[in-house]
């Protein structure tokens, strides 16, 4: 007779987890458990407390009731610090490394190893320590690196270098594959296999429904502060999932409409910013939704970026409805009618202490404005009338930015676009962290401004997104466009190979 297996032992229980913010009843006695060595998800929309819960784990937020057992004993977890000396260490929903230090130097910090006396910080240890865990994650990157000259996935490994660093045998991951390419979510898979079986159990935390059954056990669903149900694998289908977060059945996750496909409204010529965008040439049309494919690092950001005048231009022209808007600052190309949802929502997308009033309204201020000031009854419309439109969840429009969970606060720079009145709509990664509701009504507000004659050029490294939503694709290799693409007939495959190899499948000799 077998007692009960290894995997069954549970390290970590959760008990009556309760936290209020002001208004809002972030989490109602949540339950929650983790076995030794599992990965176990975590799901939910927008607000429902995903990140509060991991949050109080982790000693970031004091839960106001409930308690927390660890490895059988009761444990007290006031700071970040209790929790990581408890083995319990997190990797945030947005990044929190230091740019202009180095690798080792994040991973270590804080904690440095000292050489002869305090103050004197042993280099040699603390990057021959890094290297060993950089080695583990298999990331390419060296300690001496600075953060700054990294890529997204690159920083994302240090982070997971830095919470290992403290032995953890909790790992909590809040939304880690949002920024990453299919590659590199296949890596970072790797990784999370790897680190299971040297018995460190995992809570994950992410939107994308489709991934789950490649790496998870077990995974638990969180709406409006209360935990619904915890499910095995086998028994979480997607449709299940989603009536289960949302508590009804979301409708099409890509509602696209049919658009009337007018006039270019955008024309690029040749566009070069040094080697990272090499001779960007198309056109978009009014209506048209043009997704634009490719690897991190292809270009993507760089192009969008460029077009909105946040690079030096080394070549080429843009004409937005045949104005030369060439070279422009961020300013005018949003008077010439360009509006932009940059990839980095927290870095450039928002004013996080400014209030949700402010943000939205802020492409919109000289509309609204007259020489005596700020039209703020307008102002308070325009956002009332957004917070209705995206359903953003906030306690008022005059709630910081700042305090909004990561998908709303997506919403908000979305929001602040569209209702800006712009003529071509610059979108980076716009569903980034949004849950599947709320993706469905970005995606059908996306639709419906192309039908009202807009442009609309979406980056996506979520291929069904492009595939759902776009007329035409463009495919981004090594800073050049590879191929431009007619949706018709297109396939993930082809996209995939255009974005690896730089150009389309030769037609095999048979
Ligand atoms: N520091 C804070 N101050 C005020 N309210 C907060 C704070 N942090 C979270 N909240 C609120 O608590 C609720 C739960 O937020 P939480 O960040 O846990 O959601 P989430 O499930 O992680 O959502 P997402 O998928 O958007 O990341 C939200 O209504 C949010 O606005
Ligand atoms: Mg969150």
């Amino acid at each position: 007779m077998t007692g009960s297996e290894p995997a069954q032992d549970v390290l970590l229980h959760m008990r009556g987890i309760s936290k209020r913010f002001g208004g809002v009843q972030a989490l109602d006695g949540v339950d929650f458990d983790l076995r030794a060595g599992e990965v176990h998800i975590v799901v939910g929309e927008n607000g429902a407390g995903k990140s509060t819960l991991m949050k109080i784990l982790s000693g970031v937020h004091q839960a106001d009731a409930g308690q927390i057992v660890l490895g059988g004993a009761q444990a007290q977890i006031h700071s970040p610090i209790d929790a990581l000396r408890l083995g319990v260490a997190i990797v945030y929903q947005e990044f929190a490394l230091a740019p202009a230090l180095t690798v080792a130097e994040n991973i270590f910090l804080g904690s440095e190893p000292l050489r002869f006396r305090p103050g004197i910080i042993d280099y040699r240890t603390m990057n021959a320590e890094a290297a060993k865990l950089l080695d583990r994650l298999n990331c390419a990157v060296a300690p001496t690196d600075i953060v700054e000259s990294l890529g997204t996935a690159q920083m994302q490994l240090v982070e997971i270098a830095k919470a290992l660093a403290f032995k953890s045998r909790i790992l909590i991951l809040d939304e880690p594959t949002a920024a990453l390419s299919e590659g590199e979510i296949g890596h970072l898979f790797e990784v999370i296999q790897q680190l299971k079986g040297q018995g460190v159990s995992i809570v994950y935390i992410s939107h994308r429904l489709e991934e789950f059954e490649h790496i998870g056990d077990r995974i638990t669903v969180l709406r409006n502060g209360q935990k619904i149900e915890t499910l095995t694998m086998a028994e979480a289908g997607i449709d299940r999932l989603v009536r289960s977060m949302a508590g009804r059945d979301v409708k099409e996750l890509f509602p696209k409409q049919p658009a009337d496909i007018g006039e270019p409204i955008l024309r690029v010529a040749g566009l070069t910013v040094g080697s990272r965008l090499v001779d960007a040439s198309f056109e978009l049309r009014a209506g048209e939704i043009l997704g634009i494919a490719g690897l991190v690092g292809a270009g993507r950001t760089t192009l969008c970026r460029a077009l909105f005048g946040l690079e030096k231009l080394d070549r080429g022209r843009v004409y937005l409805r045949g104005k030369d808007v060439t070279g422009h600052a961020p300013r005018e190309c949003i008077e010439s009618g360009f509006g932009f949802v940059p990839e980095d929502r927290k870095g450039q997308g928002l004013a996080l202490n400014l209030t949700l009033r402010h943000n939205v309204a802020l492409p919109s201020l000289p509309r609204i404005s007259s020489p005596f000031g700020v039209n703020t009854a307008a102002e308070r419309a325009l956002a009332q009338e957004q917070v209705k439109r995206m359903s953003i969840m906030a306690s008022s429009i005059e709630q910081a930015a700042g305090e909004l969970s990561g998908g709303n606060q997506q919403k908000v720079v979305l929001a602040k676009w569209f209702a800006a009145n712009s003529h071509v709509m610059i979108l980076d990664e716009p569903a980034r962290g949004v849950d599947v509701g709320a993706k469905a009504e970005i995606f059908r507000i996306i639709s419906e401004s192309a039908r009202e004659g807009r442009g609309v050029l979406m980056v996506s490294s979520y291929l069904p997104e492009i595939l759902g939503m776009a007329d035409r694709v463009l495919v981004l290799f090594r800073g050049r466009i590879a191929a431009d693409l007619a949706i018709e007939g297109l396939t993930q495959e082809r996209i995939i190979h255009v974005a690896s190899v730089g150009s389309e499948r030769e037609e095999s000799a048979a």
